[in-house]
């Protein structure tokens, strides 16, 4: 058993403490729009926050997040329903193409602007980095992150 706080609600897990948290997030609480890509750690696709900080869900054990607050793209927009800027940031730029990879990249751009509110383009590469996008849609990537700063 593990307790830990998901979006802002207090969970209990039952499930073995090494279990990687991208199981805790999808299987247990049903919140998948964080995504199994390599299951590795090296294409982003699973990226949630841990106390703020971007993880890789899929090569974290759940007991790395024990007592803390966990994240997933599922709590990024407001309690009304509004979008992040972030995401708004996303459909105005039309950004997702098959869509697979980009909860793990708004997550990513999110920690990002959480620590570097206007970003060089320099940051956005070194933020954005692990997060691989198939559809190669990195030019829509970074011009959102941008807009999103001036948001
Ligand atoms: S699925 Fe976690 S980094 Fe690829
Ligand atoms: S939008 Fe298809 S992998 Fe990124």
């Amino acid at each position: 058993m593990v307790a830990l706080i998901v979006n802002g609600t207090p969970q209990t897990i039952d499930m073995d403490s090494d279990t990687p948290l991208l199981w805790a997030v999808r299987e247990k609480l049903g919140l998948s729009g964080t995504k199994f890509g390599c299951g590795a750690g090296l294409c982003g696709a699973c990226t949630v926050h841990v106390n703020g900080q971007p993880v890789r869900s899929c090569s974290t054990p759940l007991s790395a997040a024990e007592g803390l607050d966990v994240t997933t793209i599922e709590g990024l927009a407001g309690a009304d329903g509004r979008l992040h800027k972030v995401q708004q940031a996303w459909v105005d730029h039309q950004v997702p193409q098959c869509g697979y990879c980009q909860s793990g990249q708004i997550m990513s751009a999110v920690a990002l602007l959480n620590d570097t509110p206007d970003p060089s383009d320099a940051d956005i590469d070194a933020a954005m980095r692990g997060n691989i996008c198939r559809c190669g849609m990195y030019s829509r990537i970074r011009a959102a992150i941008k807009s999103a700063a001036k948001a």
